[in-house]
């Protein structure tokens, strides 16, 4: 298993955001998870390309970017553009799912799939060959600083037990209300790339938060 910390800078200094970045870095940070949402999907608006594109200037880690947006087709080039590693689409979002895949992949980025907290594992099922990486939203998407739905865990599992089945290894991540009591038993589950905003961004230290975070995922004792 291959555990990576993938801080989410809504929660993050929007007026500091390479320093957000370089700080989280410094902490060992794997990924960087941008937030996008378009006031439709979900009903705050948040940043867009051109963000992505500036961070992608400042950033060592590859930048996933997370899309609540209706009509991704429309904007994945204009994020591969941008500098995104990863795209990640919304199933309930995505019409033609199979296509966005296609483009995404087309556009020479990996691609996610991200399932909101009512969204069957099922919906996965005739396109598990084709993703990147599996999103699992353990909050209802739009805000941070939400409280995990325990009801994920078992929602985790389940993920990796479809995706063992199609033969997919690909890793599952994890987005909402992860923090220090909620992280080991995600991992437990079979949870891979743990998304973390106010647990990082709004500690005193977002380095050692970081630290701390992937030192819990690990089992290890903190202090
Ligand atoms: C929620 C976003 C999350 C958010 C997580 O819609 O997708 O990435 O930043 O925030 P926390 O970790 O604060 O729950
Ligand atoms: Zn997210």
């Amino acid at each position: 298993m291959n555990i990576r910390i993938a801080p989410s800078i809504l929660a993050a200094d929007f007026a500091a955001l390479g320093e957000a970045v370089a700080t989280v870095e410094r902490g060992g940070a794997d990924l960087i998870h941008i937030d996008v949402m378009d006031g439709h999907f979900v009903p705050t608006i948040s940043v867009g390309p051109l963000v992505v594109r500036a961070l992608k200037r400042v950033a060592k880690v590859p930048l996933s970017v997370h899309l609540m947006i209706e009509h991704p087709d429309r904007y994945v080039e204009a994020f591969a553009e941008a500098g995104a590693a990863i795209l990640t689409v919304h199933v309930e979002a995505a019409v033609h799912l199979h296509r966005t895949l296609e483009l995404i992949h087309r556009a020479g980025v990996l691609a996610g799939v991200a399932l909101n907290p009512a969204t069957p594992v099922t919906m996965l099922e005739e396109v598990a060959a084709l993703v990147d990486q599996v999103l699992v939203m353990s909050v209802n998407p739009g805000f941070g600083g939400q409280a995990f739905i325990p009801r994920t865990e078992s929602k985790v599992r389940a993920v990796r037990a479809l995706l063992d089945r199609e033969g997919s290894r690909a890793p599952i991540a994890i987005d909402g209300g992860i923090d220090r009591d909620t992280v080991r038993r995600v991992v437990e589950a079979g949870a891979e790339i743990l998304v973390a905003g106010v647990a990082i961004f709004h500690a005193h230290d977002p380095a050692a938060a970081t630290r701390e975070l992937r030192a819990l995922a690990r089992g290890e004792q903190v202090t």
